[in-house]
């Protein structure tokens, strides 16, 4: 117990100080002065300052503590037409208020403690168009309101005033407003508002009194002062039935149009209450709030010209045909709240025809309403009717039949048809098929589960906009869903759809004229690039909370899936929260027209250059919460160019001059509305700017790293050309050579080609072919056919002179040949016949002769140092013309020809 009380003191004591230092927060200590008027509220003052501008027209000194108003304080201030003197603790208007200020229009002391107001008070207040004295204790002596000839708006609310007699003589004859609510006056007496007898009064406020029987009975003297009254509010009084049937005959002879009876808690009526007001024109009268449980048969009967009636917030158990009988005129009945049930009462019922005799009603308002069930002729009878709202009432409805709107088919007027959280399961077959000038049907927050096939919108024939937001992601489409109804301009279906939307057609194909489309908050995950195609007036798309991410992937087979491409005139493009992580090249293109473009809580964390290229004239660009580190004047130039604003935020910016040195710059320069500038655009990247503002950002750091740029630009391409250098002449050298060969071929060959045919006549042979035997197929097969073209070969089997030595045989038959050819395999390097001798000698005439003959071909790859190991030969020694490689590849066994036949025919002279 102890402990509770301690928490609860320590509870009150957090409580004042934070009241305290929110008060010392709000608290000003100078008064605001802008353009003529001085705003010294709420500043703890007690006395008006004396330091304002002397030419100011308004001074606020509202919310202090002034016991008086200084007359010559106020004398300073001589052009004052407004004082706003409420919420103070003045006890008096103080003598002269008016001769100090002369030209004051507006005086506001309300809520102050001004007790005694004599005739002097309000002397040369006469220019006073308007006074509220609400809130004080006044008491009147002699005439205080006499003078005050310009006065139109008096209010003397709640002062304790037992009688509503403010003057005994004739005054105030500007007086279009007199509130006298809230005063003790209990009862009316007949020359009570005869001091009004020369003003034309036109509302009179009399709520909250504690009116008992007008002493004025039946002689219609009360309200005579008044006869052209307008509008009474008797709001809040707690009237009885007697009370309230003698006021009407008070006002029978009244020019009243707006009576209004809220409030009154405990009022009873009967078909005689509103006999009095027979005669008057009553066009307006409001009894809402009254906890009225019934209404008898006939009640309304003296209203012929009433056109708006509110029943709102009642009891009521039964409307019957007798409800509204006699409002011939009525427009709008409103009837919220007006049926209900509690867990005591049965259902409240409106019987069939009750709203018959309503034959000009335009507009009727049933929301959350509670009656048994929509009968078949509840709304018979409404010729007039163009709307009707049934939102969040509750009338068992589950199905809609063919039937169960059937009576509003003699409505033919009726345009809005509001059946918001009705609790309706199903639409049937031709529900609405009587409504045929409907262009509004909202049928949100129900739960309706059903494929639409279209025959539900039957008849729909003017609809312009269909509602079906909120139905519990139910309602499965078919390509036949809309075409009944061809004329929709607006079809939201935001959390309501479930299945698929990959139609063919498209359920949206028929709506030519469609121009809000809401597809939000489905789950949609399946949609083909033809969704919106023909829907050329397409302006508003909104398909946020969805699961698009896998059709702007290009990864999607097929390619990402394009929907936008047909709706050329989008204006709002709303994808919020799909996952995204990517966005095609192209789709954003052709969208010339799009304002807002909302991508915010997606992945995105690349956006390829280019991509908003044609959005040039989007106004609001939303891509907060994503994954974005860098905005680049690339990607980003055009869309910002035009901005009215930006949300950014919230993304793992990396604050290094190539990602975002362009966007720190435009952020800072921007005229554009950027919520959370300062607080939001955080860098995460890189780690010296880590969780700082980007505004932080230094532009000035990136100045020398403009030459390095080029620079590194530099280098960084001849890197990459040496590097596809590298690689041309990895795979494709052979091509190369083949080409380069054949040229210099073409030109150098000629002089090549002389002196062959001088070397000729030296050497018998071209080649002298030094071969393991195991590569003796090889030899034949590949290189004898060269022999028909052009060449002779010395082949040992082939050639050499039988019985003579094989010794002199190599020896002699080397000098014959202009070449020695070694065909390269590992077979040759084993053979060592050839090691020892063949290749020693080969390497001696090599020497000798400093020619340059020798050609290996080599069949197989050869590590350089088994070959210098067996033919004492290293690749180096060798011009590299002289190296031919026979390809693994069928097509380069030209190349190879073409190679060998160079290295065969080049000159053996060492340059
Ligand atoms: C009611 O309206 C009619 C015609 O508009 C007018 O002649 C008549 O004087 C009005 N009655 C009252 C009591 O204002
Ligand atoms: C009022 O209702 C009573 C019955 O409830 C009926 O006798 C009387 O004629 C009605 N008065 C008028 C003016 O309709
Ligand atoms: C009102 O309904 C009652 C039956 O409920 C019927 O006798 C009466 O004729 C109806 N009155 C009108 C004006 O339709
Ligand atoms: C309305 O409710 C009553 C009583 O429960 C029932 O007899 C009647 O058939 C219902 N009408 C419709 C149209 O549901
Ligand atoms: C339908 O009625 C509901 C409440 O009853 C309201 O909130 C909603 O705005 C209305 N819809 C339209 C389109 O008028
Ligand atoms: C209403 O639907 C029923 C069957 O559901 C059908 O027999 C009847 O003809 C329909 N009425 C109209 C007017 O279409
Ligand atoms: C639509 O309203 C017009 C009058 O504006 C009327 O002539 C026509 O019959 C109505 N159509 C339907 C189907 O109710
Ligand atoms: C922001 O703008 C101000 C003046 O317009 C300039 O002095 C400042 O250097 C700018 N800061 C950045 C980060 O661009």
């Amino acid at each position: 117990m102890a402990r509770q009380k301690a928490v609860l003191l320590l509870l009150v004591c957090v409580r004042i100080l934070g009241s305290c230092m929110g008060d010392a927060r709000l608290q000003k200590t100078t008064c605001r002065v802008a353009s003529g008027k001085a705003d010294c509220s709420r500043m703890n003052l007690d006395a008006v300052p004396r330091d304002l501008p002397a030419d100011i027209t308004s001074l606020d000194v509202s919310h202090n503590r002034l016991h008086a108003l200084q007359a010559s304080t106020l004398a300073l201030y001589s052009s004052l037409s407004e004082l706003d003197a409420s919420y103070n603790s003045l006890t008096t208007l103080g003598q002269g208020l008016c001769e100090s200020v002369p030209l004051i229009r507006r005086l506001d002391v309300q809520r102050n403690q001004v007790h005694l107001l004599s005739d002097n008070d309000l002397k040369s207040c006469s220019h006073l168009t308007r006074l509220d004295l609400s809130d004080n204790r006044l008491k009147l002596r002699g005439e205080p309101f006499s003078v005050l000839n310009n006065l139109v708006w008096l209010d003397v609310s709640r002062n304790k005033l037992t009688s509503a007699r403010l003057g005994s003589r004739p005054q105030l004859p500007r007086l279009a407003t007199l509130v006298l609510a809230g005063n003790d006056i209990a009862t009316l007496r007949a020359d009570d508002f005869s001091f009004l007898n020369e003003s034309s009064v036109l509302v009179l406020g009399l709520s909250a009194l504690p009116l008992k029987e007008p002493q004025c009975l039946r002689t219609n003297d009360c309200f005579k002062p008044v006869a052209g009254l307008r509008d009474l509010m008797l709001d809040g009084s707690n009237l009885n039935p007697q009370v309230l049937s003698s006021l009407c005959w008070e006002l029978s002879e009244t020019a009243v149009r707006n009576l209004s009876l809220r409030n009154t808690q405990t009022l009873t009526l009967s078909n005689t209450t509103f006999q009095g007001l027979g005669k008057t024109n009553l066009t307006v009268l409001d009894l809402s709030n009254n906890q009225l449980s019934d209404i008898p048969k006939g009640t309304f009967q003296w209203f012929p010209l009433l056109e708006n009636l509110s029943l709102e917030h009642n009891n009521l158990k039964h409307l019957t045909n007798g409800t509204f009988l006699g409002l011939r005129s009525l427009k709008q009945l409103n009837l919220r709240k007006a049926l209900t049930k509690s867990h005591m009462s049965a259902y409240s019922v409106i019987d069939d025809f009750s709203f018959q005799p309503l034959v000009k009603l335009e507009y009727l308002c049933l929301e959350q309403t509670v009656f048994r069930n929509i009968t078949e002729n509840v709304f018979a009878g409404l010729p007039n009717l163009r709307r009707l709202d049934l939102g969040w009432s509750s009338t068992g409805l589950r199905t809609v039949s063919n039937a169960t709107f059937a009576a509003l088919a003699g409505s033919p007027l009726l345009q809005r048809l509001n059946l918001t959280g009705m609790a309706i399961r199903k639409l049937g077959p031709g529900a609405f098929y009587s409504l045929g000038n409907l262009t509004t049907l909202v049928l949100s927050h129900n739960f309706i589960s059903q494929r639409l096939t279209g025959e539900e919108f039957r008849g729909l024939g003017s609809a312009t906009e269909l509602h079906l937001s909120f139905n519990q992601q139910n309602i499965s489409l078919t390509p036949t869903s809309f075409v009944h109804v061809p004329t929709l301009r607006t079809l939201m279906l935001a959390r309501a759809l479930t299945g698929t939307l990959d139609l063919e057609p498209s359920p949206f194909q028929p709506l030519v004229n469609l121009s809000v489309l809401d597809l939000s908050n489905n789950n949609i995950a399946n949609i083909n690039s033809g969704l919106l195609d023909g829907l050329h007036q397409l302006s508003v798309l909104k398909m946020q909370h969805n699961n698009l991410a896998r059709v702007w992937k290009n990864a999607n087979p097929g390619g990402p899936v394009l929907f936008l491409r047909d709706a050329r005139n989008l204006s709002v493009l709303e994808l919020d929260y799909n996952g995204l992580d990517e966005v095609p090249l192209v789709a954003f293109r052709g969208l010339w027209r799009l304002r807002v473009l909302s991508l915010g809580g997606n992945l995105l964390n690349f956006l390829r250059d280019s991509i908003f290229d044609d959005l040039v004239s989007l106004r609001y660009l939303w891509l907060q919460k994503n994954m974005l580190t860098s905005v680049r004047r690339e990607t980003f130039g055009v869309p910002l160019a035009g901005l009215a604003e930006l949300r950014m935020e919230h993304n793992p910016f990396d604050c290094t001059c190539d990602s975002v040195l362009w966007f720190a710059e435009w952020l800072n320069a921007t005229n554009a509305s950027v919520p959370g500038r300062a607080t939001g655009y955080v860098c995460n990247t890189p780690p010296a700017y880590f969780n700082r503002s980007m505004l932080d950002f230094q532009p000035d750091s990136c100045k020398d790293l403009r030459a390095f740029q080029a620079l590194f630009a530099l280098s960084q391409s001849l890197v990459l050309g040496l590097m596809f250098l590298a690689f041309l002449m990895h795979f494709q050298g052979w091509r190369v050579r083949f080409y380069w060969n054949i040229v210099t071929n073409r030109v150098v060959g000629m002089r090549d080609g002389g002196y062959n045919d001088l070397a000729r006549d030296r050497y018998e042979y071209d080649a002298y072919v030094v071969h393991a035997e195991e590569d003796k197929r090889w030899v034949e097969r590949s290189l004898l056919p060269l022999e028909d073209e052009q060449f002779c070969f010395f082949l040992e089997d082939r050639d050499a002179v039988a019985g003579c030595s094989a010794l002199a045989n190599i020896v002699d038959n080397m000098r014959r040949s202009r070449k020695i050819l070694f065909v390269v395999t590992e077979a040759l390097l084993k053979d060592p016949w050839c090691r020892r001798f063949k290749a020693q000698h080969a390497l001696h005439q090599l020497m000798d002769e400093s020619r340059d003959a020798l050609v290996l071909v080599f069949l197989q790859d050869v590590p350089d140092h088994r070959l210098s190991q067996a033919l004492l030969l290293r690749r180096a020694m060798l011009k590299r013309r002289c190296l031919v490689h026979w390809p693994l590849q069928r097509e380069r066994v030209g190349a190879f020809r073409q190679e060998l036949q160079l290295a065969l025919a080049s000159s053996n002279r060492v340059r």
